[in-house]
């Protein structure tokens, strides 16, 4: 590779966390980081998924892996956490805020959802998701120099035709899903404006729908309304834009959402 790449995207000494990285794209995103060189932070509610998690990333990338446990509904462990990543070699210079997803187990349908789902959604999507930057941010605000890369949806930019899930026999998103992504980009926006002037970047990632355990009837209808006629692949698609995001690659890029969606947002 050409010196000129390597000065871009070499995170050879640094430490990234990366919350909900024992799987799918939160491990995706662990991967390339440690590609580049990075050594890791990995949280996961359990730690054993995060320890063999760990011990994978290791043997296949030769770099140093912490596994911890984090539940970020709970401050108490974010707060242990990010001191224990912390401690652990010094410094944390990235922070991959992954962990989120669907909760509850009632009706995606509002009038029909549990006012109490409603509330657990926001509260790991949105409020979990800022205790984790505010507890690493601070450390990077301390050193003058850090990366946060949030994980939003494309959920959090549009609204959801209902009709390709009824077809397909499928829930379908909550409302409450999102309004939390819709405040992460929001809070990245702030959170950048804040600290871009202490050295931390803080940028945003939209996915759109990535392709797993769904039906054939699914996947034929949501890859027709994405621009390039596909899903998003795990191990594949979202990588290029945490590498980009986590590197020097994007040393004037701040406050933004990077959709990576195959075009479904800009699909008319
Ligand atoms: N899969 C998609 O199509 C898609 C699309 C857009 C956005 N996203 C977002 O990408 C991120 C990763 O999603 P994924 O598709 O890999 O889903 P996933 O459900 O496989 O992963 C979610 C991760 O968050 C962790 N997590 C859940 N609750 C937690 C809690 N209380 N505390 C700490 N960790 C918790 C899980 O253990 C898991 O590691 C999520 O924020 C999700 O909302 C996913």
């Amino acid at each position: 590779m050409h010196s000129e790449l390597e000065t871009m995207f070499d995170l050879k000494g640094r430490v990234a966390m990366v919350t909900g990285g024992a799987r799918t794209l939160g491990y995706d995103g662990a991967c390339v980081l440690a590609a580049a060189g990075a050594d890791l932070i990995i949280t996961s509610r359990q730690l054993d998924q995060a320890k063999s998690t760990a011990e994978t990333i290791c043997k296949n990338y030769g770099v140093d892996v912490l596994p911890l446990a984090l539940d970020q509904t709970l401050f108490d462990q974010v707060q242990t956490a990010a001191s224990q990543a912390i401690a652990w070699k010094g410094q944390v210079d990235v922070l991959l805020n992954n962990a989120g997803g669907g909760t509850g187990n009632s009706p995606a349908i509002l009038f029909e959802r549990d006012p109490h789902d409603i509330e657990k959604m926001i509260h790991l999507n949105l409020t979990g998701a800022l205790w984790c930057c505010r507890e690493v941010g601070r450390h990077m605000a301390k050193r003058h120099s850090g990366k946060i890369i949030n994980i939003a949806s494309i959920a959090g930019l549009l609204g959801r035709d209902r009709k390709m899930y009824e077809r397909n026999q499928m829930l379908g998103q909550p409302v409450d899903y999102a309004g939390a992504k819709a405040g992460v980009i929001g809070m990245t926006k702030d959170l950048a404006a804040l600290m871009a002037p202490q050295g931390v970047y803080v940028n945003v990632i939209s996915p759109g729908g990535f392709e797993r355990d769904l039906s054939d009837g699914f996947v034929k209808d949501f890859s027709e309304r994405t621009a390039l006629g596909r899903m998003g692949r795990d191990g594949i698609d979202l990588k290029g834009a945490i590498l980009f995001l986590a590197s020097a690659a994007s040393d004037y890029v701040v406050g933004q959402n990077l959709v990576v969606d195959g075009g479904f947002e800009i699909w008319h």
